[in-house]
């Protein structure tokens, strides 16, 4: 069966970028929020990703047009009963996501194919709680989605060959570059970045140099698109900490443990640029480190 209708659970940061690029990519996508208050929200986002693209002229008119038409916006379950593929992006919450999980397993036919955008949990312990094991994949997309060409199809050992060739066309369909990777918390990506942003930020607590010149140090002398803390505020601070707890409890190892300074600026509910501070200040043109 081929894939052609998409449905992503969650319109936030990255279910918003990923049923945007399903749009456009040919889809016919249907957006599943929790109410229609978060759902308008949602709507305004991937408008706006879209009238950007327009006056970038990365996308013509009448493709936005085409896309925003392939896409339906609801908040009731049994709407996604006609879906040939669930990609789940909300809350990295396990309770949240298995409840959900559920919920979709009762009304979806049995061939849908079930994946979830989680980060740091393991594919498994959502699959589980599913009576379809072996149609059930991670599909782990990056910030901005629009943009990032990766995608990390993650198997468990129950996820059929079938299920995972499938999850890797779609990913190519929607012009993303999937790479295979087993279903092991922070599977490749943060397996690496997340030790890597937690030891910049043990840098800071230890003094070796401020917040600016550590970012201008890992851009210039790397070539890094952005410096830790820029990455850390756009990653999202409280996600960040969220993702090293849940790494730390699966591995326990110290190189996942969050720093007493991350956990210090979540819980100011500074969560980077989502709500305009962070490590930075970021309502000025250009952002200002803050004092930490
Ligand atoms: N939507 C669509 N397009 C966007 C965009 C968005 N949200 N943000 C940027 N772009 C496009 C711009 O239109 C521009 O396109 P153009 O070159 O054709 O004009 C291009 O991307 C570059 O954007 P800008 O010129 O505005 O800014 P930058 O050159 O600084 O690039 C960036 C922005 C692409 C975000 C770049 O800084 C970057 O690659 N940063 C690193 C991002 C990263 O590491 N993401 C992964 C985070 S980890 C993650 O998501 C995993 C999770 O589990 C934690």
């Amino acid at each position: 069966m081929d894939i052609r209708r998409v449905s992503v659970v969650g319109c936030g940061l990255m279910g918003s970028g990923i049923a945007e690029v399903a749009a456009k990519s040919g889809f016919d996508v249907t957006v599943l929020e929790v109410d229609d208050e978060v759902l308008e929200r949602g709507k305004g986002r991937i408008k706006r990703s879209m009238d950007r693209a327009v006056e970038k002229e990365k996308l013509t008119l009448a493709d936005r047009e085409a896309a925003w038409d392939r896409l339906h916006f609801t908040a009731k379950v049994s709407d996604l009963e006609s879906s040939n593929i669930v990609v789940e992006a909300i809350t990295e919450n396990l309770d949240a996501k298995v409840e959900l999980f559920r919920e979709l397993d009762k009304s979806c036919p049995g061939d849908t194919i079930f994946a979830s955008n989680t980060s740091s949990l393991t594919v498994t312990d959502m699959a589980a709680a599913t009576s379809r094991g072996d149609r059930f994949v991670g599909l782990h997309f990056f910030n901005p989605v629009p943009v990032m060409k990766l995608v990390e199809v993650v198997r468990t050992i129950a996820t059929s060959q079938e299920t995972v060739d499938r999850a890797m066309q779609f990913s190519r369909a929607l012009g993303k570059v999937p790479i295979a990777a087993k279903d092991n918390s922070g599977f490749v990506v943060n397996l690496l970045l997340v030790p890597y942003l937690l030891d910049a930020i043990r840098q800071l607590e230890h003094g070796v140099a401020t917040i600016e010149d550590i970012d201008t140090a890992m851009a210039l002398g790397l070539g890094y698109p952005m410096g830790p803390f820029i990455l850390c505020d756009f990653v999202g601070i409280d996600t960040l900490y969220k993702i090293s707890e849940i790494m730390f409890e699966e591995y326990r190892d110290a190189r996942y443990a969050p720093p007493p300074l991350l956990k210090r600026i979540a819980t100011m509910g500074r969560f980077g640029q989502k709500t305009g501070k962070g490590f930075y200040d970021w309502s000025g043109e250009k952002p200002v480190a803050l004092p930490v």
